[in-house]
């Protein structure tokens, strides 16, 4: 019997699962926060200090009765069963090596771009020692699953509430077949949005690095500017 082609749509059901997010009071973490508490997954956002976490679950839930709370990086990490890291780059190695044991077994999101921004020149990608920010989190996080997502999209656009969907694909990124199943259909969960298969994670830093290409369109022409992967 001759396989079936696999398609971005032949994924596992996420429903039920809860998120955590690392800097989860920032822009990318807050809109991810509400697109995924909107989709009716529980999420928890991390930040280093308690009150801040509150302060933006409070200001999240209070737009409608979303299933959002706040707590410090580790008890973020703990207590879900995936977690996004949407930290800066600047903190990205020291804060998971300190969440080490809390992010152990799962299944952890990546989205850190390493930019830098020069003026008269605008965004470009950092150097990075282990490829990307990515595999510095698999270098970092031996005993976690990493998966590279969510780097190209929007914040702005995520916590509009004028904006109903996201039409745009996700690329994701891993060495672990199960892990990017999963966030490809926690991307799927976003309306308008789709999880597409990316590569391994040696293939994360062109990913990451894309965003600065994004950041030169979204300036020429005032636009939140996504990808779409055709012919799959
Ligand atoms: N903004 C976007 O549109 C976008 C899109 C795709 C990907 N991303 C990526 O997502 C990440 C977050 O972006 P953002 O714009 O939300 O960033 P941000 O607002 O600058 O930072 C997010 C949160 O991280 C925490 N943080 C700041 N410095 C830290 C440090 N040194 N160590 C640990 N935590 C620190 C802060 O929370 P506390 O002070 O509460 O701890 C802050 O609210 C970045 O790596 C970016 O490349 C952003």
């Amino acid at each position: 019997m001759t396989e079936q082609p696999k398609t971005p749509y032949d994924l596992p059901d996420v429903t039920g699962l809860s998120i955590g997010i690392l800097g989860g009071t920032g822009d990318q973490g807050k809109g991810l926060a509400r697109r995924f508490a909107l989709a009716g997954h529980r999420v928890t956002i991390g930040s280093r200090r308690a009150d801040r976490a509150q302060a933006a679950a409070e200001e999240l839930a209070a737009g409608g009765d979303l299933p959002v709370s706040g707590a410090e990086n580790p008890a973020a990490a703990g207590g879900s069963d995936v977690v996004i890291v949407a930290v800066p780059w600047d903190g990205h190695k020291a804060t998971l090596e300190s969440l080490r044991a809390e992010l152990a077994g799962k299944v952890v999101v990546d989205c850190v771009n390493p930019l830098g921004f020069e003026k008269g020149k605008g965004a470009f990608a950092l150097p990075v020692e282990e490829g990307s920010a990515a595999q510095q989190a698999a270098a970092v996080l031996p005993d976690s699953r990493v998966v590279a997502a969510f780097h190209h999209v929007s914040a702005k656009l995520l916590l509009d509430p004028e904006v109903d969907g996201m039409e745009l694909d996700v690329l994701v990124l891993g060495d672990d077949r199960e892990a990017t199943d999963l966030v490809q259909a926690l991307a799927g969960r976003i309306p308008g949005m789709r999880g597409v298969y990316g590569g391994r994670l040696h293939n994360a830093h062109q990913v990451e690095a894309f965003t600065a290409n994004l950041i030169s369109i979204n300036r020429r022409y005032k636009a939140h500017a996504g990808l779409r992967v055709t012919d799959v």
